[in-house]
């Protein structure tokens, strides 16, 4: 006789999630091959759309709260906080594919596996599209996760403004995500996201699953520099007060300072602009933006402190100097129950995991001030992301799907075991 068929069989329709993350790539696709989804723009309108609709599809109750987070539940048998996944779906600039879609796809995924299979969990099951996560177009990153960690007030987030003059709260309301939930309303017990783990180490150890433990803090700034502009021809170079060149300077020792420092310590000069601008022109003012990270407390505080004894040098050289922090979180540990019931579901399906850090930033790490949170990682060929040239093996991208099916049941079907109060 046929053996019923039970929830450690569910298996997830890896092909409608490629398909779905395939169609998603499309929305906003750049002329460099990658796409350009800056939050709450055009493009992060259609895919936003998109989204609700799958969720809808999948069987989910779809709800936006006021900063524009979507919110897709499947309701559980008991009256419980739910178990909740999820990601984002803004891009950087000429992004992957699957930086936060594919925990959104997969999550979306897993929902409407469990509504095909009739398989009703004891918790309800929610996915969360967090807004703004790379803070590429509004600072700070990580913004809607940020509001339901109560890490920045709804009323702050709504004024941010962009860097083309935009406030948030008028382009949620632009684009028609001006919820009304109120961002705090949902309040799962425990929060896992899946990600790319955009960096090299699982595939060069040849695992398939990294367990995340904890992701290093980070610190953003702009910093700017005035100097005197001049004409190029004919002030003395002794004579020059460059902001370009002292700028220049000042980013090359700060990133070279973190190259000696060596891994975890990283310095990035993203983004550098020179006025007023032109070939035969000093600058006379520079403006660049700043990313340091580090796993320890202690080394990110250092970093930001080499940053302000090299403007106060540069403050006595005679340049006048500014540095503005737009983002700051601090290393954060994820919850170590958490982490072992993802280990263990992933041994059960057979799967090679390794234990991690996350050099990426993740609204993961808010939510951990919300509940009991961790992450699951799945292999980035040659460790490269922020780039059209993201790539995951398909089967690798259908494996943690599958995972996360079976880590959200585990959770979902088990709160008297996973949700047990922490013994005095
Ligand atoms: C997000 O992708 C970040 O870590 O900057
Ligand atoms: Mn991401
Ligand atoms: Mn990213």
């Amino acid at each position: 006789m046929a053996r019923r068929a039970t929830a450690a069989d569910l298996a997830i329709d890896g092909d409608r999630l490629l398909r779905r993350l395939r169609e998603l790539a499309e929305v906003g696709a750049d002329p460099r091959g990658g796409r350009t989804r800056l939050a709450l723009t055009d493009g992060d309108k259609t895919a936003r759309e998109l989204v609700v609709r799958w969720l809808t599809e999948a069987g989910a109750a779809v709800r936006i709260d006021r900063i524009g987070n979507i919110h897709g539940v499947i309701q559980g048998l008991a009256d419980l906080p739910p178990i909740a996944t999820g990601s984002h779906i803004d891009t950087v600039v000429s992004a992957g594919a699957y930086d936060g879609c594919y925990g959104v796809v997969a999550g979306i995924e897993v929902l409407q596996t469990l509504r095909a299979a009739g398989e009703v969990p004891r918790t309800s099951v929610a996915v969360l599209v967090f807004t703004n996560e790379e803070g590429v177009r509004f600072a700070p990153d990580l913004l809607g996760s940020r509001v339901i960690a109560e890490n920045l007030t709804l009323e702050d987030a709504l004024v941010s403004r962009s860097s083309d003059g935009c406030e948030i709260g008028e382009e949620l309301q632009r684009i028609g995500f001006d919820g009304d939930v109120s961002p705090g309303a949902l309040r799962p017990s425990r929060f896992v996201e899946l990600h790319i783990e955009q960096g090299p180490m699982l595939e060069a150890e040849d695992k398939a699953i990294g367990i995340v433990e904890a992701v290093q803090g980070h610190s953003w700034w702009q910093v700017t520099v005035e100097g005197v502009a001049n004409h190029a021809g004919t002030a003395p170079m002794a004579l020059r007060h460059d902001a370009g060149a002292a700028a220049m300077r000042l980013a090359d020792t700060l990133i070279r300072d973190a190259a000696e420092r060596g891994i975890p310590n990283v310095a990035t000069v993203g983004m550098i602009t020179f006025e007023p601008g032109a070939i035969n022109v000093v600058p006379g003012r520079a403006t660049f933006t700043l990313d340091l990270r580090d796993d320890s407390p202690y080394a990110l505080r250092r970093a930001e402190q080499r940053l302000h004894e090299a403007l106060l040098r540069l403050d006595r050289a005679g340049y006048r100097t500014r540095a503005l922090c737009t983002s700051r979180h601090e290393p954060v540990a994820f919850d170590a129950g958490l982490c072992d019931v993802l280990e263990q579901v992933a041994a059960r399906q057979g799967l090679a995991a390794r234990r991690m850090l996350s050099g990426a930033s993740h609204d993961a790490q808010m939510m951990a001030r919300v509940c009991p949170s961790a992450m699951i990682f799945v292999p980035s060929h040659r460790g490269i992301s922020h780039n059209p040239a993201e790539h995951t093996e398909p089967s690798q991208l259908v494996q943690g799907a599958q995972l996360l099916l079976h880590a959200l049941l585990e959770l979902a079907n088990n709160p008297e075991i996973h949700h047990a109060p922490p013994a005095l």
